[in-house]
């Protein structure tokens, strides 16, 4: 790995934070958050060691599906200011070193988008090949929406032509069809016009979906379809990426990553992991995720994995078995209100762990030494709860507690105009916020920059190769990334008594030690590179591996 090697492969080792520009801070009082509120914090985001911004939809919108049901590609939901302001955020987080990525939605529009509107008036419309029609009333037992319950199948009945569209989501968000050149010309189009304006490439969303063409529609290869936008992307700016949304079993998620070369997502969520890692939290024991770790695709040099721990939607552990799915929902939302669609939690993660800081600790180590690129849903560096009196996957969307202050300092609104109400239970702003835990240096939010640090200076977590180290404490996950900068052994304890364990470092050459990267403090490494170690109870340890003459600093 070289210089260049890490500095032009940014996202191997970024550290992403993903917000919404409507629940971050308002900057004018109208109880919605905004652009110019967005830029405000910027610094704020800086000194937390963020290096990516993701934003979620600021897209014009009906707002059925927070935004995710675009209805203008180009614009900028007027709520949340305007172009101008988009490029003031863009520009002030540049300076600071950050990038911005944008959220991309190309699976489906909103059915007021006006390419729909134009489709829908008439069957001879150059827009009605924009979306995916059957003359047909739909089969019996046809597949069921993404969101079941909320929406019945995938077809929609339009009353004028008798015709069905379809949508995989929302009947509000029929599917654009991209098997039409038009459609694939408009994407391209989008892509360009936001990279022009400075961002660093897209979340992708739903890509599966969005891939999928009905046989007939003359594209053969799909694939292919995601390896033109890849080529049009690099075209138009090297160093974008694509960071996607692929919630498949590992051995088809691998396809999404294209060839050898890497040539179709740049990166994608690590959706099994993240589900194995919560089947062993439930457990209390490492072996779910070591299983999923050791069964993850090895992937190419450009291309990443993204790890979370929590995102914007239900925490889905659609992946695990029903039993295995069973055991997390009764340990982590014993109460049917913190469930939805059958497969997923509405929590955040502090009251699913009841609050244990020894726990929520642990579980942030984690996400930082997994092999691939650490991805923040904003307010999990301060520990945010989730409201559990909004329903379903809104609850864990409420707005940034940055003080005990009214609506806590996320706007003067009137509370009841907010776009989303704070938690009022332990979890409310009084007792979480930024400005306290900035005041307090052993807070999470202390705790989270200084995981941030460690990780921005050991670029072997981002590019290492991933190995779990044999020894004897079966609630310990040992695992070391080696690459060719350096070691990292990262040690984390699932239950909660402390252990002590014991491993060799084979090939060391003598006077190797270890530092710890949290702690700052060092061990040697007995004759034969042995090492004895204690782990409190949900303890963690991050150590590199120091060789004599090795040069690092830092
Ligand atoms: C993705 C988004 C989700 C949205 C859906 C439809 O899964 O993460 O929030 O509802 O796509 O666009
Ligand atoms: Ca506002």
């Amino acid at each position: 790995m070289k210089i260049t090697d890490t500095s032009d492969l940014w996202w191997k080792t970024a550290v992403v934070y993903c917000l919404d520009v409507e629940t971050f801070l308002d900057s004018n009082g109208d109880g919605i958050g905004d652009l110019q509120g967005l830029a405000q914090r910027i610094d704020y985001l800086s000194q937390l060691g963020v290096t990516c911004l993701w934003l979620m939809p600021f897209y014009p919108s009906p707002d059925r599906d927070d935004g995710y049901d675009v209805s203008d590609f180009y614009g900028v939901d007027p709520r949340l200011g305007t172009h101008g302001d988009f490029v003031e955020v863009i520009r002030t987080a540049r300076d600071r070193g950050m990038r911005v990525i944008v959220d991309l939605v190309i699976n489906h529009t909103s059915d007021r988008h006006p390419w729909f509107l134009a489709a829908k008036r008439s069957v001879d419309s150059p827009y009605r090949d924009y979306y995916v029609w059957r003359d047909d009333a739909p089969p019996k037992g046809q597949k069921n929406a993404v969101f079941p319950g909320q929406a019945n199948g995938i077809w929609g009945k339009d009353e004028k032509s008798g015709q069905w569209y379809q949508h995989s989501f929302y009947e509000h968000q029929p599917d654009l069809n991209i098997a039409n050149p038009r459609v694939r010309d408009e994407i391209a189009k989008v892509i360009g016009f936001w990279l022009q304006l400075g961002i660093s490439g897209f979340r992708v969303d739903a890509v599966p979906f969005l891939l999928e063409i009905p046989e007939g529609a003359g594209i053969p290869e799909p694939h292919e379809l995601l390896r033109d936008i890849r080529r049009f992307l690099q075209r138009r700016s090297s160093e974008a990426i694509l960071l996607g949304e692929v919630n498949l079993p590992y051995d088809e998620q691998a396809q999404y990553f294209g060839g050898d070369d890497g040539d179709e997502l740049t990166m994608q969520f690590d959706f099994v992991g993240m589900q194995s890692l919560y089947l062993s939290f439930a457990r209390k024991d490492p072996a779910p995720l070591i299983e999923a770790l050791r069964a993850r695709p090895v992937l190419g040099a450009e291309v990443q994995w993204a790890n979370f721990l929590r995102n914007h939607d239900e925490l889905t552990l659609d992946k695990l078995s029903d039993s295995e799915r069973q055991e997390v929902f009764e340990a982590f939302a014993p109460d049917e209100r913190q469930r939805v669609f059958g497969r997923g939690i509405t929590r955040r993660l502090p009251p699913m762990l009841d609050g244990d800081p020894r726990r929520i600790r642990m579980a942030y180590s984690l996400l930082f030494t997994l092999p691939g690129t650490p991805v923040l849903f904003y307010g999990e560096e301060i520990g945010m709860g989730e409201n559990i009196e909004i329903p379903g996957r809104e609850a864990v969307r409420t707005p940034m507690q940055w003080s005990h202050d009214r609506n806590g300092g996320f706007s003067d609104a009137a509370p009841s105009r907010l776009v989303a109400r704070p938690p009022s239970d332990g979890y409310a702003p009084e007792h979480v916020n930024v400005a306290a835990q900035l005041d307090d240096r052993g807070s999470l939010l202390h705790f989270i920059r200084a995981l941030t640090t460690s990780y921005r200076i050991s670029p072997e977590l981002g590019w290492g190769t991933f190995e779990v180290i044999d020894q004897q404490a079966d609630s310990l996950l040992v695992h070391s990334l080696s690459a060719d900068v350096g070691k990292i052994i990262a040690l984390h304890n699932f239950a909660e008594v402390p252990v002590t364990t014991s491993f060799r470092l084979a090939d060391e050459p003598e006077g190797t030690t270890l530092v710890d990267l949290l702690e700052s403090s060092r061990l040697t490494l007995d004759p034969k590179g042995g090492v004895e170690l204690e782990v409190p109870a949900y303890g963690y340890r991050w150590l590199r591996v120091s060789r004599p003459g090795d040069g690092r600093v830092t």
